[in-house]
């Protein structure tokens, strides 16, 4: 055991019940034995108001950490070991922009619902809170578009354009049904297009890691390694996802690849996401074959190292730590964006 390791398991001991380290599946082999809870987007938000620990110190990328703090009790604080560690992706739908685009649709008169994937920024949640729209995860998108589609004209997906039309083609909306926005400093660059209208308006943004995976990448594993299970996360283009034979978010990424591993071991398994997650399970299934669809580190899940857990735990130990802070005024409005996911999640099927 590192001296690293040995000085995070004794502070773990000092603080005891007043700490929960929680952390995302992306986050490195190093950080993750120190978590107290390891999940999905979903699961980590899910399970941060039944956490009764002072201090909660999140392992993963910004948005991340500003859920949880949305979702917390009074007296409890979150930390984020690197708050340098930010979604790229949640950085490309601008609440400003995004308020501006909502204004132009609605004065249509029209109801257009926002749904956010939670890989947004609270000052986005809290404009999606105001319209009266929801949260959604890579494990909840297909329950929460289909909520959003009946109890409005149009719904605006927004910042993965990706995740939106891969859970449309799972929902069988027709393509006639999206549009992807055309955007430009002042909102809409046509507020008249009349293709803005459709029931599914897509933001034009994506994930720079996922997006690198191309079908090409497919057919090549397909060739190189026959009879294989391809499956990948739904921030891949929708070409990727159409080619492969299976597509969730990361806790269904990680049950496929036990499922395989226990029910046709000799099936050659095939990830395409973020690979510090497919490294570890193909170390955790190692009589199962598994691999990546290709190269894909996000640099800001790295940028969380056990180094930087352990000085930010030494923070909480001295009483210098300070915890992340929600502006006062976007509390609410973004809590309610959030809460409406996980009660809309606990009635729909
Ligand atoms: P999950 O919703 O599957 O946890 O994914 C989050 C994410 O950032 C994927 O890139
Ligand atoms: Fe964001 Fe993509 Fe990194 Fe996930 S993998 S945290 S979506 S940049």
């Amino acid at each position: 055991m590192s001296g690293t390791h040995r000085a995070i398991a004794a502070i773990k001991k000092q603080l005891g019940p007043k700490l929960c380290i929680m952390g995302h599946h992306y986050q490195n082999d190093a950080v993750v034995r120190h978590c107290d809870i390891v999940g999905d987007s979903l699961e980590l938000a899910r399970r941060v108001p039944d956490v009764d620990a002072a201090h909660i110190v999140f392992c993963g990328v910004y948005f991340m950490g500003e859920s949880a703090a949305l979702l917390t009790r009074p007296g409890q604080g979150v930390h984020l070991p690197d708050p340098d560690a930010d979604c790229i992706m949640s950085r490309m739908s601008p609440a400003p922009l995004a308020r501006k685009v909502l204004e132009q649709l609605s004065a249509t008169g029209r109801k257009v619902l926002p749904l956010a994937y939670v890989n947004t920024t609270v000052a986005l949640k809290a404009v999606v809170g105001e319209y009266g729209g929801a949260v959604c995860t890579s494990a909840n998108a297909a329950t929460m578009l289909r909520w959003a589609l009946e109890q409005s004209d149009s719904v605006l997906f927004l910042p993965d354009k990706n995740l939106g039309e891969n859970t449309a083609n799972a929902l069988g909306l027709d393509k006639s049904q999206r549009h992807v926005l055309r955007l430009c400093s002042r909102g809409l660059q046509d507020p008249a297009a009349p293709e803005q209208a459709r029931k599914l308006l897509l933001w034009p943004g994506c994930c720079a890691i996922h997006a690198r995976f191309k079908p090409q990448d497919v057919a090549r594993m397909r060739a190189a390694h026959p009879g294989c299970r391809i499956i990948a996360h739904p921030e891949c283009r929708q070409e990727v996802i159409n080619a492969c034979d299976g597509a969730g978010s990361t806790s269904f990424l990680i049950q496929e690849a036990a499922r395989v591993a226990a029910a046709t071991p000799s099936t050659p398994l095939v990830i395409g996401t973020e690979n510090n997650l497919v490294h570890r399970l193909a170390k955790r299934h190692p009589d199962c074959r598994i691999l990546s669809l290709g190269q894909a580190l996000c640099p800001d899940m790295a940028k969380v190292t056990e180094e930087k857990l352990l000085q930010q735990l030494e923070r909480i130990v001295n009483a210098t730590a300070v915890p992340l802070e929600v502006p006062p005024a976007l509390l609410a409005p973004a809590r309610l964006s959030l809460t409406r996911m996980l009660d809309a999640c606990a009635r729909l099927p």
